[in-house]
């Protein structure tokens, strides 16, 4: 697993499941498990089938029986919308802490030196983001239907750390109005959410969900009520378990049109109200799942797995993003969204940093990590409209699918502005040569197609020398850590690499170390990694934008409330507000991190 630990942050998060189940006694241990460890018989559910065509349809029904198979789905305290006005506890936003004598650290005095009086352009989105599946709960309410998560937590329950579901998460879908509010009293002007896909379209396709969509009436309007501009994602990584079944989503062509055909019912709904778009969440996390594990694999209805599935997945979530930003463009024509709305896709990742910068293998190894992770979506997006070339050379061609002229027509300049989950910088090493020649010639070497040197925890992390760039995350986390001092570098290599009008910043954020150990609120709200990593990073995004002229148009913090994070369930707190998930009012308190955070836009906003 450690081999594989450069490939994605979603494989980190694996692997930080298995380092945590190494140490801990009785942890859950199925997390990465493949259907022979499973003992899953893929086809056994319906024929096996090219291209997706054959698989069985279920109904709703159907599928949540499937679901509820593993365990029942549980329902939140409070189903009915918690209504304003609110009252001054409901949003109370503890005291500025420097109104306390003698509080450490002291942010303020570090951003002064840094950045002084320097301001974000005109405009600037000062954002917070979630996502549909970390905090709607409401799973099986209102005619919605499962996604791949909700079958994974049931069914798998060991494959989640502390065998939490979504079921409830935060219970945004009755509590949102609340949200909102609290959201509105710290200043934040943008709202980055995610729309279920299944809560609109149950099966995936097909017939509406009227009070699906009431239900995202309803909220997208608080949101502009509240004055705060939303921002919709259209997938966030939550597959509506019936495509899974019938043609195994992403692997199949037939996606595209079920994606296109859902975000038109999106666009045409909501297009006038939502003037910023995002048709998938970070694919290059995603598509890499199809490899070998859950949940993707779990319910695997073609003969496609292993790389054959993610290359497939990479060309379609390609295609459907580019059809649907072209259906966005023409319904911006004729007057059916708004004229000003944009529309772009979100990113993960970085060009990573050489291990040792002196050995042509690694600076090599970073220049094929870059292309597998950012360049295989920017290049054909934001350049060529072809794959990169180190991919064309570094893939076999029966793995990946050429794109067409009509293809690379479609996907070239599909996006307005660079969206960018810019957690942090990453490092890598080479495999020692020989094995590094090796396993680029051959797809089966467990670390292709990356062939980084994944052995020890270190060349993730570290430089040679043996110093990481800054503060470790969380060790649930341990692909994270602050490395705010090489973002202003990544930027200059973005706008060098993929030139585009606007970047923004659409997630970046911090797990405080063991922060799920601490009993005291006292000592939850002091988080001052946390804290530390958004002036770091927010500072360096000033200096980005007025030493460097890299144009950032926005910030969006990760995350608006600790939330149902993956694998880790609600044991990894990436919140700027604490939820206390042992009461089931679920009572949620402002961390430092929001506080500083709203102190530093204060500052640097422009009037
Ligand atoms: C991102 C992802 C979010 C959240 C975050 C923290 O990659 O889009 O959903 O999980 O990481 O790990």
């Amino acid at each position: 697993m450690l081999s594989l630990s450069l490939t994605s942050r979603w494989v980190s998060l694996l692997y930080a499941l298995i380092l945590a189940t190494t140490f801990a006694v009785s942890a859950p241990s199925s997390l990465d498990l493949t259907h022979e460890q499973l003992g899953i018989d893929l086809f056994s559910r319906q024929e096996k089938s090219d291209s997706g065509a054959g698989g069985k349809k279920y109904t709703l029904e159907e599928l949540w029986a499937e679901v509820e198979k593993g365990s029942p789905v549980k329902y939140a305290a409070e189903q009915e919308v918690r209504k304003g006005p609110f009252t001054h506890e409901d949003i109370y936003v503890p005291k500025d802490p420097y109104s306390q004598p003698f509080l450490t650290p002291d942010y303020k005095s570090i951003k002064d030196t840094k950045v002084g009086h320097l301001k974000f352009p005109k405009g600037f989105k000062y954002g917070v983001a979630s996502a549909a599946a970390q905090v709607e709960g409401a799973v099986k309410t209102d005619g919605r239907g499962p996604s791949i998560w909700d079958y994974v937590a049931h069914q798998y329950p060991s494959s989640i750390y502390d065998q939490s579901t979504p079921d409830i998460a935060d219970n945004h879908y009755y509590l949102y109005e609340y949200d909102i509010a609290r959201i509105k009293k710290m200043g934040v002007s943008t709202y980055s959410f995610s729309i279920s896909w299944s809560r609109v379209l149950p099966l995936g396709r097909g017939e509406v969900n009227q009070k699906g969509l009431d239900f995202y009436d309803r909220f997208i309007d608080a949101i502009i009520d509240a004055g705060i501009e939303p921002v919709a994602t259209l997938f966030h990584w939550d597959v509506p378990l019936a495509l899974e079944y019938e043609y195994g989503s992403y692997r199949s062509e037939r996606i595209v049109d079920d994606f296109v055909a859902y975000a038109e019912i999106a666009f045409k709904r909501w297009g006038h109200k939502v003037k910023s778009w995002v048709t998938h969440n970070e694919p290059g996390v995603f598509c890499p799942r199809y490899d070998s594990t859950l949940p993707l694999n779990a319910t695997n209805p073609t003969q496609y797995d292993g790389h054959e599935s993610r290359f497939r997945c990479t060309y379609h979530l390609l295609k459907a993003h580019g059809e649907a930003v072209s259906l966005y463009r023409s319904l911006k024509e004729s007057g059916q969204v708004a004229k000003d709305g944009e529309i772009g896709i979100k990113l993960d990742n970085s060009y990573p940093l050489p291990y040792d910068s002196a050995s042509p293998a690694d600076v090599e190894n970073a220049a094929r990590a870059e292309a597998f992770n950012v360049g295989i979506w920017a290049e054909p997006i934001f350049g060529s409209g072809d794959w990169p070339k180190i991919i064309k050379e570094a893939v076999p061609s029966d793995l990946l699918i050429s794109f067409t002229a009509k293809d690379k027509e479609l996907i070239k300049g599909s996006a307005d502005f660079f969206a960018l989950d810019g957690y942090d910088i990453r490092i890598t090493k080479s495999l020692p040569s020989p094995q590094y020649d090796s396993c680029k010639q051959n797809t089966s070497d467990p670390n292709w197609p990356i062939c980084a040197d994944g052995s020890k925890l270190a060349y993730s992390q570290s430089l040679k020398g043996g110093w990481t760039l800054g503060q470790q995350a969380d060790p649930l986390a341990p692909w994270l850590y602050n490395s705010a001092g090489a973002i202003r570098w990544y930027g200059k290599k973005l706008k060098e690499m993929y030139p585009s009008k606007k970047y923004y910043l659409t997630e970046f954020g911090f797990a405080e170390p063991y922060e799920s150990d601490k009993t005291e609120i006292h000592q939850i709200r002091e988080d001052t990694a946390r804290s530390q990593y958004m002036v770091d990073y927010l500072s360096e995004i000033l200096l980005s934008i007025h030493e460097d002229n890299v144009p950032w148009a926005g910030i969006f913090a990760w995350s608006l409330l600790d939330n149902f994070e993956w694998y880790i369930g609600l044991r990894l707190r990436f919140g700027m507000q604490y939820v206390n998930f042992t009461d089931p009012s679920l009572p949620r308190t402002f961390k430092r991190s929001f506080i500083e955070l709203r102190d530093f836009m204060n500052d640097h906003l422009e009037g």
